[in-house]
């Protein structure tokens, strides 16, 4: 069986942390696997524990939208979250669920080698880039970390709640673009 497919069965068993007892479904990830560039948000909300199905809920529209704008759908990167398993009322995930699911995202990283990593707001960029990331400060901003060129942008729950953060995020999104362009086959 295909390795990433294993790991999806084993995340599916995992009660590694509270989140696994309270979760309808587990939340692995989307898109394609072969792709060179990754998004990863938080976790998941009401609507992706419902499907399965990562960044499917309103946030997730808006998301769609707005790569429209750059040309990327979901055959063109995989997304997947910090934490694979709702938190209740979609509150933050706390750390001990962090670090409790963080193995199986950096495999995934591993399997799926990705050229590109895109932070979808705070959470996930102190997690992967540095824990005192400032999203409203660096958030466009590219670090190189090993092989891997890493970004955040707002999260899209963030761009919902106040619209005057989305041009900022579009000269974001361009600059995604240009790097794609730079880094990507
Ligand atoms: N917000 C996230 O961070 N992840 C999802 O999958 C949905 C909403």
């Amino acid at each position: 069986m295909e390795q990433l497919e294993l790991l999806r069965r084993q995340c599916e068993g995992c009660q590694r942390c509270p989140l696994g007892e309270s979760r309808t479904n587990l939340v692995f990830g989307d898109g394609n696997p072969k792709a060179e560039i990754m998004l990863i948000g938080e976790g998941p909300g009401e609507q992706e524990d419902l499907t399965g199905i990562p960044f499917v809920g309103p946030a997730g529209k808006l998301l769609d939208q707005m790569l429209e704008i750059i040309d990327l759908d979901r055959e063109k990167y995989y997304i997947a979250n910090i934490v694979k398993c709702r938190p209740p009322r979609n509150r933050d995930p706390q750390a001990a669920e962090q670090d409790a699911c963080i193995g199986y995202l950096r495999e995934q990283t591993r399997l799926i080698q990705p050229k590109i990593i895109v932070c979808l707001g705070r959470i996930a960029a102190m997690r992967l880039i540095r824990n005192d990331y400032r999203i409203t400060r660096e958030h466009g901003q590219w670090v190189k970390k090993g092989n891997i060129w890493m970004t955040a942008i707002y999260h899209p729950s963030a761009l919902l709640r106040d619209e005057s953060k989305r041009p900022e995020t579009f000269d974001d999104l361009l600059s995604i673009r240009d790097k794609i362009r730079e880094v990507c086959g």
